[in-house]
């Protein structure tokens, strides 16, 4: 009987569209999700990451109004630049698309038409603020007015910023509509469709109560929801931007981002799949018969929807689509003790960040210091010391100094192939009990530790050739000082190997200085597979050595600690 082998399908979060996103948004989802791909490919697993942008909602039309440019065209343009930076941040989807594109339409609509013909959509009449000079119902957020609590003048429908009072629209005094300024607007009946949720309440509570394994934070929000009761949620909006409801009376209305957004990962799947020479193969990874484990991340406030609210529109459909089987919810990043804000410029924002620090920087410090089991905190203080001290002194250092002995003594080249016999043992157990180490974590998606085991595994490096001194004993016991050379020699492509789902480029670089005949290998290249300590051959020529990582002065740290504050 042919086995079959599970395949692991991998999304995080969809990133809105307005706006480049900051540090926190990519470690709440993006960075792990690849490093656990990147890991899995490594492993010769059969692995999806998809990903793609969140394009509909009053947020992305107010960002293109505030830009001056027609949604349509606002949209194409941020996608590219959003994609670009996640490009450069070494980011691998498997495909990276649109929530607006056709193929989502398309599912949206179908997932609403059956879960309606299952009955659970509701139409209920509500009132809403009409706007005479703009012809349309105003959503919340397009109402502004005074707000009856401090008298702020410009409190928007959903919430005050001048008291931070979360508001109906009716609340509003002098209400008038923030798209023309108009006050000529008014309380009018309109229907909107509700999701039926509270009819679907076991059957989540049950699908919850199964998942033993998912995260703390993830199971906490999950039944905090669930025993709040689950109310009917109202699926449409009054904008024209959106997947247009399939509905008579429902012309000037289009369904509520939370309702199509999810479904990108599906028709995101399928314009993967589009691009291939089987089409079809979106259903091996979508449909719930298929032996896949689907793993989503993100951040804590996305997972009501994730947990909750995607799963209950997909009970309600009963299409024969996958559910989740492993949410990894993150905790908050915070940037020097406060929160990012886009509109006070406070934070590290993506390009930014690009344009200070190779990817890696960032990446291996968002890694080791993950919001993982409580928020954490983002400084520049912590940033320099941590690439300083781990990526430079020990990564860094320990290339460089075995490189240059290679050239000092050997002429750069592999003076003998290691035999077995020659082989240290005790040095080889502890490689072997590392690397295993690491890989469980990773397996286990436990990022915060899987940076620990991985730097322990550098200081392995630095501890033996410390402790070897080849410099000393090469004037006494020449073959001994090169056998251990040969050794730290191996130990630096276990290191380029295990190194790769967190810093790919230093990774490729270290195997392009060993001159290592499988570098393009690199992402296909197991860990166990590393830990080979007679993989070069004698005479294999290797490069001169370059820095890997250049060091953070403490005073350009200060510097950008004050130049990025917000103040
Ligand atoms: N755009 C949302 C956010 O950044 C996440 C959407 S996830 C999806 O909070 F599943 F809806 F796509
Ligand atoms: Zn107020």
């Amino acid at each position: 009987m042919k086995e079959q082998m599970t395949r692991y399908l991998i999304t995080s979060a969809l990133p809105y569209i307005n706006g480049i996103k900051h540090l926190g948004n990519l470690i709440g989802s993006i960075l792990p999700a690849d490093v656990y791909a990147k890991f899995l490919r490594q492993d010769g697993k059969d692995v999806l990451y998809i990903c793609g942008t969140d394009e509909h909602g009053t947020p992305a039309e107010i960002a293109a109004a505030e830009a001056g440019k027609p949604i349509e065209q606002y949209c194409c343009e941020m996608f590219e630049v959003q994609k670009g930076i996640y490009e450069r941040f070494g980011i691998q989807f498997d495909y990276f698309g649109r929530s607006s594109a056709p193929s989502n339409h398309q599912l949206t609509r179908d997932i609403f038409s059956h879960l309606e013909k299952n009955g659970f959509a509701e139409e209920k009449e509500i009132r809403q603020y009409y706007s005479f000079d703009d012809k349309r119902f105003l959503p919340d957020r397009y109402v502004e007015g005074t707000c009856p609590h401090c008298g702020y003048q410009k409190a928007r429908g959903d919430q005050c910023d001048g008291c931070g009072t979360l508001l109906d629209p009716e609340d509003l005094l002098d209400p008038y509509s923030s798209i023309s300024g108009s006050k000529n607007i008014e309380l009018t009946a309109t229907k909107h469709i509700f999701l039926d949720l509270s009819k679907l309440e076991d059957q989540l509570k049950d699908w919850v109560s199964d998942q033993l394994q998912w995260p703390d934070v993830v199971k906490g929000i999950a039944k905090k929801w669930l025993n709040e009761g689950l109310q009917p949620r109202c699926i449409t909006r009054d904008l024209k931007w959106g997947v247009p409801v399939p509905k008579e009376g429902y012309e000037e209305k289009v369904f509520y981002v939370w309702f199509d957004a999810p479904n990108g990962y599906i028709s995101m799947t399928q314009d993967w799949a589009a691009t291939t020479d089987k089409p079809d193969q979106w259903k091996e990874w979508w449909m719930a018969n298929q032996d896949v484990q689907y793993t989503e991340f993100m951040a804590k406030d996305n997972v009501p929807f994730h947990a909750i609210f995607w799963p209950a529109v997909l009970f309600a459909a009963d299409m024969g689509f996958k559910q989740v089987n492993y949410i990894k919810g993150f905790h908050w990043l915070t940037y020097d003790k406060g929160k990012f804000s886009t509109s006070q410029k406070r934070g590290i924002f993506t390009d930014v960040a690009l344009d200070l620090y190779p990817a890696d920087y960032w990446r291996y410090y968002l890694l080791a210091n993950c919001p993982e089991t409580s928020d954490s905190d983002f400084s520049f203080s912590l940033f320099a010391s941590v690439v300083n001290k781990d990526l430079a002194d020990i990564l860094g250092n320990f290339a460089n100094r075995t490189l240059s002995l290679f050239q000092k003594y050997y002429q750069g080249l592999v003076p003998l192939q290691l035999q077995p016999e020659q082989v240290d043992q005790a040095l080889l157990q502890n490689v072997e009990a590392h690397v295993s180490e690491l890989g469980e974590h990773l397996k286990q998606m436990k990022f915060r530790q899987a940076a620990q085991t991985l730097r322990s595994l550098w200081v392995l490096g630095n501890e033996y050739i410390t402790t070897k001194e080849p410099w000393t004993v090469t004037k006494t016991d020449p073959t001994s000082a090169m056998i251990s050379l040969i050794h730290c020699l191996h130990l630096l492509r276990v290191f380029a190997v295990t190194s790769y789902p967190f810093i790919p480029e230093a990774a490729a670089k270290i195997l392009t200085l060993l001159n290592d005949p499988a570098a393009d290998q690199l992402a296909q290249t197991p860990f166990a597979a590393s830990v080979n300590f007679s993989y070069f051959a004698k005479d294999h020529q290797l490069q001169a050595p370059f820095r890997l990582f250049d060091k953070i002065e403490e005073a350009r740290a200060q510097e950008l600690t004050e130049q990025y504050s917000g103040k």
